[in-house]
């Protein structure tokens, strides 16, 4: 397997320097994955790569929504998604349509729209954010509007409670972190009573109350790397475990929950990033009439963070 794999990620680094390529990898990949990358990082830090890069081909290992954003702010860039099938479906819990009916009832609202959402859904947007800068984003907007926050009602619920703003909120999850459970958090505390925990605001607030830090998947590595304590315990998807254990060998690192697996973030595979880079395949293509909107909404979130 090993042997296998070298062989692979040679052949993906030759194409990759034949076809001016770059790899993007979210935390959550399979660790192979991300050790091919020339980035792994968090949606934020992923979007910020696909803006600057030089690269002709970027090949975006993560799910549909990401290669998206990246296809948005890079429309002269060729982005590839190794697999096709690999959506959010916390992104599909909201479309064009049902958001056009939302925003007919709030038409003083500014929306302030996830990145995990369909291109659709975000030119419907005034603004995006992330795991990583939502209450940022939130705080951005003048006291007297309302704010609609789409879809995830728990990163919603977070980024009310750290600014104080009501929200009017969609009712999307992600069905990943709402496995994650105030007493999964409880027994983990009672084994290892040093323990800091950390876990991403889209858990549930009966879990992010509970907790040491609420943070974007490459928040989670920072404070990794920063604390003091030997023992971290982490609730987020498990891909994350490779990186955080990769970049800390002598901290411990112990999930909230085995459950917390997200299977459209397994969907690429070394063989099909090979395969991509080789067939040109998939290419994650946007109607102007769309992509025009769509960066502008993303394009506010990024001068707010
Ligand atoms: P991050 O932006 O924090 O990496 O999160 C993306 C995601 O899909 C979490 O489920
Ligand atoms: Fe979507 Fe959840 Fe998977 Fe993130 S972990 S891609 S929000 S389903």
């Amino acid at each position: 397997m090993m042997e296998e794999n070298k062989t692979l990620e040679a052949k993906i680094q030759k194409l990759k320097r034949e076809r001016n390529a770059i790899i993007l990898a979210h935390n959550y990949q399979l660790g192979e994955v991300q050790d091919i990358a020339d980035f792994a990082g968090d949606s934020l830090d992923l979007s910020r790569k696909a803006a600057a890069t030089d690269a002709e081909v970027i090949v975006f290992c993560g799910v549909h929504f990401m290669a998206e954003t990246a296809a948005i702010l890079s429309p002269n860039k060729t982005v590839l998604l190794p697999d096709q099938h690999a959506g959010c479906p916390m992104a599909d819990m909201v479309d064009a349509d049902s958001l056009r009916d939302m925003k007919a009832k709030h038409p003083n609202a500014v929306v302030v729209t996830y990145v995990n959402s369909t291109a659709e859904v975000k030119a419907e947007s005034d603004v995006c954010c992330t795991s990583a800068n939502a209450a940022k984003v939130v705080a951005s907007i003048p006291a007297d509007r309302e704010i609609l926050f789409v879809p995830d009602q728990y990163l919603g619920t977070f980024a009310q409670e750290q600014t104080g703003r009501k929200l009017i909120l969609w009712p999307g999850y992600c069905p990943t972190h709402r496995r994650i459970r105030p007493e999964h958090i409880e027994q983990r505390k009672r084994q290892y009573p040093e323990a800091k925990v950390v876990v991403h605001p889209e858990c549930r607030p009966e879990v992010t109350r509970l907790v040491d830090g609420v943070l974007s998947t490459s928040g989670i590595c920072q404070f990794a790397r920063e604390t003091e304590a030997q023992t971290i315990i982490v609730g987020t998807e498990l891909g994350i475990l490779h990186r955080l254990q990769k970049e800390n060998p002598d901290k411990q690192f112990v999930p909230v929950t085995e459950q917390a697996v997200c299977p459209n973030m397994k969907w690429v595979t070394l063989e099909k990033v090979l395969w991509s880079l080789s067939e040109n395949q998939h290419q994650v293509k946007i109607s102007e009439d769309i992509r025009v909107p769509a960066e502008k909404a993303l394009q506010r979130m990024l001068e707010v963070s």
